[in-house]
């Protein structure tokens, strides 16, 4: 490797990456307009120009990628792994079921849930945030979203983990594949049994919907519904815990931004956008190039992993006046952390409405917080979970 690219080439699946990640995307614009993926060597793009560009050239950047491995499967998840025409038909069945309308209609349950939850622990004073609220908050959400019984809380938290960190319940790290592996399989069946339910007795929820929906004529495959509801599970309970993670870390480093919200709490969707933009908890997006491409003046070759770095972009004065300052009255937030494009985010209106729910609830029952003194919030690789924010309050009776 050249001395140039050595200085351009960043690991960005550390824990102090995810902990800190703003100094590595100032390096990373500062030089080259092309980084470099230390681990697989693939271009990283962080200009916000470039990565919108990518985001909206599914035919260059294609989503199809064998990724299966990594997350369990044996096909494409349905439709983030597939490329469009294809993707598109299946948006169209979905984009209705998770309407901005759709979602606000669950949010009285979603706040009665936040509440349950805070009742369990605002009395002793103390919480660990991420196991406390941000996990279940969105879990149980999930479930009630999809139909799935809430008794079904513990079992649906240990199948994503053990896809999405199996490293932390395998006594050995090279037993990572395996459970991945074995726990898509339980996934699968978990989800077939409810569509063969669904079947016998139609229901109107997410499962009985996917089950009924028309594409083009014929009813979805059981193979067509595993595919998706297996990317609903992986997407919709992580990225939330992520950025609730994220938002309250940063607010109790950040007294006067927390008082901000908890005296006008009007404030608090402004607040979502512009933390999702400053923290970007889902940092990058990865793309497979099907054709040799120039971007910035540097050629990218077909076949290369590309990592689109929605983080660093989100950061991009070129976009954003004073982009490195939390602004909860930036006018134009044209921030890409739901990603852009054939595949921005199906989640969006339902992650919107619980970070919502879940920051005013929060903030009306515990406006007062702060980081446990002498300990360090931890962040997870990959996706940004805060996954050890201790946090501490005064409990009044
Ligand atoms: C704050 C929370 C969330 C963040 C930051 C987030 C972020 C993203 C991003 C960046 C993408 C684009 C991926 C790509 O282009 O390859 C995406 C796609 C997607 N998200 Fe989310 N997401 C969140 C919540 C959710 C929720 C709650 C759900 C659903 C239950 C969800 C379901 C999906 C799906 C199905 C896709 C794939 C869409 C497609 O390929 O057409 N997400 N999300």
């Amino acid at each position: 490797m050249s001395d140039d690219l050595e200085q351009n080439s960043y690991n960005i699946f550390t824990a102090e990456f995810a902990a800190c990640p703003h100094q590595t995307y100032e390096a990373m614009k500062s030089g080259c307009p092309v980084s470099r993926n230390a681990i697989n060597q693939g271009p990283i793009l962080t200009r916000h120009e470039d990565v919108m560009w990518a985001l909206r050239h599914p035919e260059i950047f294609s989503s199809q990628m064998d990724l299966h491995l990594a997350i369990g499967t044996v096909r494409p998840m349905i439709p983030q792994q597939i490329d469009p025409p294809a993707q598109t038909k299946y948006r169209r069945i979905l984009d209705p079921r998770f309407s901005r309308r759709r979602m606000l209609e669950i949010q009285d349950d979603v706040r009665a849930s936040a509440n349950d939850l805070i009742d369990r622990f605002i009395d002793d004073g103390r919480c660990e945030f991420d196991e406390a609220f941000a996990i279940p908050l969105p879990c149980i959400s999930f479930l009630s979203l999809m139909g799935l019984p809430l008794e079904e809380l513990d079992l649906f938290l240990e199948l994503k983990d053990n896809i999405i960190r199996p490293q932390e319940s395998a006594a050995d790290p090279a037993d990572a594949p395996r459970i991945r592996a074995e726990t898509g399989q339980r996934i699968y069946a978990y989800f077939e049994q409810m569509i063969a339910d669904r079947r016998a007795n139609p229901t109107d929820d997410m499962m009985g919907y996917l089950v009924e929906v028309d594409l083009e004529g014929a009813k979805l495959t059981n193979e067509e519904i595993l595919d998706i509801s297996y990317l609903l599970l992986l997407g919709g309970l992580d990225t939330v815990t992520a950025t609730l993670g994220c938002n309250i870390a940063y607010l109790a480093s950040n007294p006067d931004q927390r008082q901000r919200l908890v005296t006008n709490p009007e404030l608090i969707p402004a607040a979502v956008e512009e933390l999702l933009r400053y923290e970007t908890p889902v940092m990058q997006i990865p793309r497979v190039l099907k054709q040799d491409v120039s971007i910035a003046g540097v050629e990218l070759k077909a076949g290369e992993l590309v990592t689109l770095m929605i983080g660093a972009s989100n950061v991009d004065e070129a976009a954003f006046e004073n982009a490195g300052v939390v602004d909860f009255d930036r006018e134009r937030n044209v921030h890409v952390a739901f990603g852009a494009g054939p595949h921005r985010c199906l989640g969006s209106h339902l992650a919107r409405m619980e970070l919502r729910v879940g920051m005013e609830e929060w903030h009306r029952r515990i406006p007062q917080y702060e980081i446990q003194a002498g300990e360090t919030p931890r962040y997870t690789p990959g996706i940004r979970e805060v996954r050890y924010l201790p946090l501490v309050w005064n409990a009044t009776p």
